[in-house]
């Protein structure tokens, strides 16, 4: 964003609607006509809507037009560019291809476009031509190595002008991991969870303290991982990615199928919470103080790298100690799991040695803002946004997203060229430095907190597009789900076969279950993506969108290329969407869902929907294992239940109102859109989750164990867990506080829906 056009918004917005909304557009006229490259953009409105204007439905016709315009076949050759080349956060291809989004939302017709950058701490393995590169070494007693694992990812076929064999793409490595050379004895610690450790300790009696330890990838989120090995002693932690996660048996690996190969390595970030790691809490613009690198939080202090199977089975064939459980054991052919510590008796004398020299050191994050100035409500926004860095060529992660957003850009675009505009401002964000925890979204958000918290509708976010195309895999809050709903029934499912919306079909294959109700499931959000910062900083209604496998037959723990080199253009061309067309329907469903929120006079926002969950959430606490234990402590749930009740009952009333409301008065119009838009602000706690001040959503936040995760009353459910691992006594009060702090939240989005006096 602009920070004059910021600036001006704020000076010129103002409650005073009643004497004509004109006045809320009086900035339009001072709102600079430039980009940041100096470049004349699109003139947005000059003259101020009249009444007339501002009571307009929006046009029908729009709906189609935008669904229907949606081209597959631009998506595809988005993705050919975004795909091309490796872009990583901080590099010049993420500068190349931030300046490329830029100038294609100029060309589109957006009103503004403009590149955001934020100094931060990013984290870097070794140069290629660097003579040291991150191994880790089986060595013999006499101190040779008998092993070393693969420095890259080796390009699968060669003579073929694939673009794999690439020195731009940075080595495998965990980004923000220590740096060292330490040696020692290896334990398996198979997903490196909380329990995992505690099977370890409690059930095996395996100390890991001063082993090297050794954990697949899945179930958690890598961070949590590394996290959990430092706590528990271990002075490094290996990642690997087991077949029994990545692969289905039989089946064809790249590049002759999806599945991942020996050789395919996951990257990937262990930072703990989001933003740049040196300003918690603020952006990182020039201005800001920056934490001292040695004092830096949420990183780890050991050494963490990862490695394909092909590696790990040279380490784990070798192993000593008991074999394990059935639950623990992988699927390397050939190979006997076992715990450790350490080789069996035939190579009892040799070690393991990491060699890891990443290095953290501050780059350039770089975002893109684009903007469509609403023509009602210009202070208003809603805004759409994905991520632009990947680990690799990223065709899946983040770049079939921005695919998507570059295509429904354009297709808005021409609407505005060809005379539309939306009621309210629809903006777009290309987040940088996503990979390496939220960083680009994050500084944002932190930077236009005071905007964003008092202007926007709602964040739609787009990563992951296709992973799949089994079925839709959409998270967000209650609020949007029957917008989200209605946007689906809008869209006829790519396969022609099946003459059905993509509702119906997500109805039939919900891999979740129905709601009572009888729509499709949709899920809560944790901390994935970009949506988290705008949820979790400010209280921002948001949702997330991908297109996925069938998780009840395809028994793997994640798409199997992710982060890998081999997540190229062609695996998503000629394996996931031939054509594209779940890419173009994602877009649609959207583009569709932006429109609507932007458009529509009445927001399309219920926030009965949002009270019925969390009566749901309530009860699924009080009557499951944490509600047993709180009530057989005496804790009694009562006033939840009122504060639920309350919320219920207010939001009903609320939604009659909203039903009801004479859609020519103005003034009432827009005092219910903010009470729907400001609803969600209501869940946020300033103070923020107990030792996580920037998560602040009392109902939905990113689980302390699996920041991948969301976990419902999270203050609630984390006093409770931290009670089973150490039950001190005094640590129910702490409970009851949490309780408290839920209870008061509630009441407090219950109280903002009610009469104002
Ligand atoms: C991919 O990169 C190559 C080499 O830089 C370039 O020649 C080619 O035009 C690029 N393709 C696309 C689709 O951008
Ligand atoms: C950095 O950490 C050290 C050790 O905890 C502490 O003594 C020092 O005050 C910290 N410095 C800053 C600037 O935070
Ligand atoms: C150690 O493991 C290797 C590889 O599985 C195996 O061939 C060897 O027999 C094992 N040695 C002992 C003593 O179990
Ligand atoms: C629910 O509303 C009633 C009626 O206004 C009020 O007396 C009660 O205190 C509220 N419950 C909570 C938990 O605040
Ligand atoms: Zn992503």
């Amino acid at each position: 964003m602009n920070p004059k056009v910021v600036i001006g918004i704020a000076a010129t917005v103002t409650l005073a609607v009643g004497i004509g909304v004109g006045i809320l557009l009086g900035h339009f006229v001072t709102a600079p006509a430039t980009a940041g490259s100096g470049k004349p953009t699109a003139s947005a409105p000059t003259a101020p809507p009249s009444y007339l204007d501002a009571i307009k439905e929006a046009d029908a016709s729009i709906s189609g037009k935008l669904i229907n315009g949606i081209v597959a076949e631009n998506i595809r050759s988005n993705l050919m560019y975004l795909s091309n080349k490796s872009h990583v956060a901080g590099s010049p291809v993420s500068k190349e291809q931030a300046e490329w989004v830029r100038d294609n939302w100029l060309a589109q017709g957006l009103d503004s476009a403009k590149i955001v950058t934020y100094q931060v701490l990013l984290s870097y393995p070794p140069d290629y031509e660097d003579p040291k590169q991150n191994t880790i070494q089986l060595l013999n007693a006499a101190g040779d190595a008998e092993h070393t694992t693969q420095e890259r990812e080796p390009p699968l076929e060669p003579g073929n002008d694939n673009p794999v064999a690439d020195n731009d793409i940075l080595a495998p490595f965990n980004a923000y991991s220590a740096d060292g050379e330490i040696e020692g004895d290896l334990v398996y610690v198979n997903y490196g969870r909380v329990e995992d450790f505690q099977e370890l300790e409690r059930v095996l009696s395996i100390d890991v303290t001063g082993k090297i330890c050794i954990a697949r990838y899945a179930k958690i989120y890598r961070g949590d991982k590394a996290t959990n090995a430092e706590k528990a002693g271990c002075i490094g932690l290996i990642l690997y990615s087991d077949p029994k996660d990545y692969a289905v048996e039989g089946a064809a690996v790249y590049p002759d199928g999806i599945y991942l190969p020996g050789t395919g390595t996951q990257r990937g970030s262990l930072m703990l919470g989001s933003g740049d790691p040196r300003t918690p809490g603020y952006p990182a613009v020039e201005s800001a103080y920056r934490v001292p690198l040695s004092n830096v939080t949420g990183l780890p202090s050991i050494p963490v790298h990862p490695i394909g199977y092909n590696d790990a089975a040279v380490f784990l064939s070798i192993m000593g100690g008991d074999e394990v459980t059935a639950e623990w054991a992988g699927n390397l052919p050939g190979v006997t799991y076992r715990y450790g510590p350490g080789f069996n008796a035939s190579n009892v004398d040799k070690k393991v040695k990491m060699n890891i020299y990443n290095e953290n050191r501050m780059a350039t994050a770089y975002n893109v803002i684009g903007t469509i100035k609403g023509s009602v409500e210009p202070d208003r926004y809603v805004i759409i946004g994905n991520h632009r860095d990947a680990w690799g060529y990223g065709a899946i992660d983040p770049s079939s997203g921005t695919a998507c957003l570059m295509e429904m850009s354009r297709v808005i675009g021409q609407l505005v060229k060809d005379g539309w505009r939306p009621r309210r401002t629809i903006m777009f964000g290309s987040w940088g430095a996503e990979e390496y925890g939220l960083i680009g979204s994050n500084e944002w958000v932190e930077e236009y907190a005071k905007n964003l918290g008092a202007r926007t509708v709602a964040y739609l976010n787009q990563d992951i597009a296709v992973k799949g195309t089994f079925v839709l895999e959409i998270a967000g809050t209650p609020n949007l789900y029957n917008a989200i709903y209605s946007a689906a029934r809008k869209v006829a499912d790519p396969d022609p076969k099946l003459s059905q919306t993509v509702y119906d079909t997500w109805k039939e294959r919900d891999l979740v279950g129905n709601t009572v109700d009888g729509h499709p499931h949709i899920g809560t959000l944790g901390s994935g993506s970009d949506y988290a910062p705008f949820l979790q900083v400010v209280g921002i209604s948001a949702a997330d969108f991908t297109y996925t496998y069938d998780k009840k037959t395809i028994l793997i723990s994640g798409y199997p290329m992710y982060h890998s080199v081999y997540e190229t253009f062609k695996l998503v061309d000629m394996y996931y969407d031939p054509g594209f067309p779940y890419h173009r329907a994602i877009t649609q469903l959207v583009s569709e869902l932006a429109r609507n929120l932007a458009d529509s006079v009445v927001l399309p926002m219920d926030v009965a929907v949002y009270a019925e969950h969390v009566q749901e959430y309530y009860v699924s606490l009080r009557e499951g294992s944490v509600g047993k234990k709180m009530i057989a402590e005496g804790i009694m749930f009562d006033d939840m239940q009122s504060a639920v009740n309350n919320l219920t009952d207010a939001a009903n009333k609320f939604k009659a109102k909203v039903e009801s409301v004479d859609k020519t008065d103005v003034l009432m119009v827009r005092m219910l859109n903010d009470q729907m838009t400001l609803f969600e602000r209501a869940f946020s706690d300033p103070q923020g989750l107990p030792d996580r001040p920037f998560v602040r959503h009392i109902v939905f936040a990113p689980s302390s164990r699996d920041n991948y995760a969301s976990d419902k009353f999270p203050g609630i459910v984390d006093a409770m867990f931290d009670i089973e691992n150490n039950p001190d006594p005094e640590k129910w009060n702490f409970v009851k506080k949490q309780l408290s702090i839920v209870i008061y939240t509630i009441q407090s989005a219950a109280s903002v829906l009610m009469e104002v006096a």
